[in-house]
């Protein structure tokens, strides 16, 4: 017979705080509920509405920047349609000469964008079964998104370069202060793994992450051109790399990263052809590090007993795109599970202490060096936003191949994608 999971407590504690449970509806938490069924396989969690709407809450004034599930605005801004650029647009938009004009005209399509993008997501939180919107590093992120969206849509419309250096000080805070929410995220998700399917998660999830790479790229795009215009310093997100020195510069920072996890690292070389193509850095960097985080990790874990495997990184250029190959010795994936990797929050990493969630809220929000299950489905998510791909080859007993190609993003040739 199904017996229900027991709440989580983190639910439970913002189940109280939140004012709108009870003692007594906290304890029908825990016991038999409509929406349960004998049969598991059609049990949906409850969602939020349906525990509201059961336990007839008490009235309460919630704070003004308390994200309200009933907000108007919310809905409104949500409904409208965004406005997605080309990447082509995008391009072109830092292209010489950079005028007041141009500036002031980007600002302005943001500043109608941004309330929207930001409701869009809000509302995706919304969605979420409560006890998973419930959990602290999640709830956290969707408290973040509405106080951006509040300040987004209360901001004037830029019209002279003071009201755009106000405008940009907004993006440079709200940019900051969601830099580092995808730990929090991925910890959340984790965390909630059970009280939210599978296929639930992975359309959340690629919906969210894309929303957010959508509307980061655009405004630190506008940033760059603000910095442009103001200092004359590089004016777009989109840069020339040499290929060979970042992958190797990764390398280096995973090494000292595992160094710090498990007192040994790995060995690795480069090799292939150093060319530059056009790329976001910072993507570039994330594939690659999680990539060399599971290479390095399965080696160590092969050489427990000897000699630990080098991990090979193979770099290339083709036409119009480049190629990493990361290769390990480490063992590889098992067949069981090959098809479970790019699931979010699929771990085969041990965790001492996910076993207790009230533990984790003390814990800090820096990302371990494995265990979440993120890495691949984002270095997935990321590799194909702008055309590229991940492919990961598995031999099993042996090690792995790790295969990530992507374009190379130039004004003369650009994947056709909006953002
Ligand atoms: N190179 C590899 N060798 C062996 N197993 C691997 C390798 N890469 C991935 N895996 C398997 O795939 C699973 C998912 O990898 P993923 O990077 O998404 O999550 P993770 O490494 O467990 O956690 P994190 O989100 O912190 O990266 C891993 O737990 C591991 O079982
Ligand atoms: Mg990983």
């Amino acid at each position: 017979m199904f017996t229900r999971k027991p709440p989580a407590r983190w639910a439970l504690r913002r189940w109280m705080a939140s004012g709108r449970g009870s003692p007594s509806s906290i304890a029908i938490l825990g016991s038999k509920l409509p929406w349960d069924t004998a049969d598991p396989s059609t049990r949906e969690p409850p969602s939020t509405r349906q525990v509201l709407a059961i336990h007839s809450p008490q009235k309460t004034h919630e704070p003004q920047d308390e994200p309200s599930f009933y907000s108007n605005d919310i809905d409104r801004f949500a409904s409208k349609p965004t406005r997605p650029v080309t990447l082509q647009n995008l391009l072109q938009m830092c292209e010489p000469p950079l005028t007041r004009e141009k500036l002031l005209q980007n600002a302005r399509y943001l500043c109608r964008e941004r309330p929207i993008r930001y409701a869009k997501r809000v509302k995706l939180f919304q969605r979420l079964p409560f006890i998973v919107n419930s959990n602290p590093f999640i709830n956290e992120v969707y408290r973040m998104y509405y106080r951006n969206f509040e300040e987004s849509r209360g901001f004037p419309m830029v019209e002279t370069l003071e009201d755009h250096e106000a405008f940009i000080q907004m993006l440079t805070r709200h940019s900051d202060t969601l830099k580092h929410i995808m730990p929090q995220i991925a910890r959340g998700f984790f965390e909630t793994r059970m009280y939210f399917g599978t296929r639930a998660r992975q359309t959340f999830l690629d919906q969210l992450i894309s929303m957010r790479i959508s509307l980061r790229l655009l405004t630190s795009q506008h940033i760059a051109l603000h910095n442009g215009y103001t200092n004359g310093a590089c004016h777009s997100v989109i840069d020339r790399i040499v290929l060979g020195d970042t992958v190797r510069a990764c390398a280096q920072g995973v090494q000292t990263m595992c160094e710090m996890s498990y007192d040994s690292a790995p060995d690795f070389e480069v090799d292939g052809d150093a060319a530059a193509f056009h790329y976001i850095e910072p993507h570039l960097e994330y594939m690659v590090v999680e990539l060399l985080k599971n290479a390095f990790r399965s080696s160590l874990q092969a050489g427990q007993d000897g000699e630990i495997p080098r991990v090979l990184i193979t770099v290339s250029k083709g036409n119009g795109k480049v190629a990493i190959r990361i290769r390990d010795h480490g063992g590889g994936i098992p067949r069981r599970i090959h098809d479970k990797i790019f699931d979010y929050a699929f771990t085969t990493v041990e965790h001492q202490d996910s076993a207790d969630p009230a533990a984790s809220e003390t814990r800090a929000a820096e990302p371990p060096f494995a265990g979440l299950g993120f890495g691949l489905p984002m270095t997935k998510l990321y590799a194909e936003y702008f055309g590229g791909s991940l492919h990961i080859v598995s031999l099993e007993g042996y090690g792995c191949d790790a295969f990530l190609e992507l374009p190379s993003i130039k004004v003369d040739r650009v994947p056709a994608i909006t953002i």
